[in-house]
């Protein structure tokens, strides 16, 4: 059933786990989520962008969820619509039927120029108030998500902060964000511990301090009962790297967040991890090796195939590192 991204995090916390929350644009991306979470009996959520939304149109991705639903009736699956840039957007949404909510207020509305904490409030208050009274659950994010190593946004696809952002705005504030949810009425938070969006996290293979650990304890300490989320999760394996590069692609060198530090991350509080690009890339690469190795085939459904079972696979294995495996 379609359910509230507040019930199942709340019981990813009382049993400490993690929630990978794909995003979703297409059927094959659908697919290989709930393959996934069929196979490792683990609960849903997929979320959709405003990128997603141009790409697929509204009705369709409403109806890709929906389907899901329908055809997986044991699985809890959340709907919720990721990085919502404003309080219509937000609206717009819940009147499409998602049943979570995220009002990025750390960015203005134009999702690039990062925001000041009055603005933030403002927004994500009143979305609080309306989504609440539809039984709509509400993600936030205090601090800009962006290259500790660079000081830059990381991200190349537009989302995420223009320009360069100063060390203040990388790390969440834990006293700010427990005023922040006390003020806003927040169900999950998401905060910024080291990730940025998209493949291009860190220029230098990870050496085990990735992720701002200590930051995570401080501040699910201020906050035992808000769900922290984390953004920018990928891991960027290399084995789909090398296997793009290997068949005509041109991916310069790059790492992502290794899973055994999300796992960290998750014994300290965080509860949704946000995971794009990983299954970009998994899908980028089976296309391009199905390509190669089948020169002759030309139905979509083979290669796209190859492509689902991948991303099913990268899937599978965050339900079962994250915890969730078992737990629908
Ligand atoms: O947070 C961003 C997600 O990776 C969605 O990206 O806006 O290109 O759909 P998108
Ligand atoms: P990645 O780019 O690391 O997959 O992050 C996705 C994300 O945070 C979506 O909101
Ligand atoms: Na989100
Ligand atoms: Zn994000």
């Amino acid at each position: 059933p379609l359910v509230s991204m507040r019930q199942l995090l709340d019981h990813a916390a009382d049993y400490q786990y993690g929630l990978p929350a794909f995003n979703v644009n297409n059927l094959e991306q659908m697919r290989a989520i709930m393959l996934a979470a069929d196979r490792t009996d683990s609960p849903v959520i997929v979320q959709a962008s405003a990128g997603a939304r141009a790409y697929a149109g509204a009705p369709f991705l409403r109806h890709l969820i929906l389907a899901a639903v329908e055809e997986f009736p044991h699985l809890p699956i959340v709907m919720h619509q990721d990085h919502g840039t404003s309080p219509a957007v937000c609206q717009r949404a819940i009147q499409l039927g998602f049943s979570s909510v995220m009002m990025d207020g750390s960015l203005l509305d134009n999702g690039k120029t990062p925001a000041d904490y009055d603005y933030n409030v403002h927004v994500t208050r009143t979305v609080t108030s309306f989504a609440h009274a539809c039984g709509v659950s509400v993600e936030g994010e205090l601090g800009c998500l962006g290259s500790l190593e660079t000081g830059s946004a990381g991200e190349e696809d537009g989302v995420g902060a223009e320009g360069t952002l100063d060390h203040s705005q990388m790390l969440t504030d834990p006293e700010e964000a427990a005023a922040f949810v006390a003020a806003t009425g927040v169900d999950a938070l998401a905060i910024a511990i080291g990730t940025s969006h998209g493949a291009y996290k860190f220029s230098k293979p990870p050496t085990g301090d990735t992720l701002a650990i200590d930051r995570i304890r401080q501040i699910h300490a201020r906050l035992p009962n808000t769900h922290l989320v984390m953004h920018g999760s990928s891991s960027v394996p290399q084995d789909w790297l090398k296997t793009i590069n290997d068949h005509g692609g041109d991916i310069a060198e790059t790492w992502g967040v290794p899973v055994p530090e999300i796992v960290e991350g998750i014994r300290h509080g965080v509860r949704k991890i946000n995971i794009d690009t990983d299954l970009r890339l998994a899908a980028t690469g089976a296309i391009r090796r199905a390509f190669a190795t089948h020169r002759d085939e030309f139905d979509p459904r083979k290669y796209l195939g190859k492509a689902t079972e991948a991303m099913r696979d990268i899937c599978i294995a965050r339900y079962e590192a994250f915890g969730a495996a078992g737990k629908a």
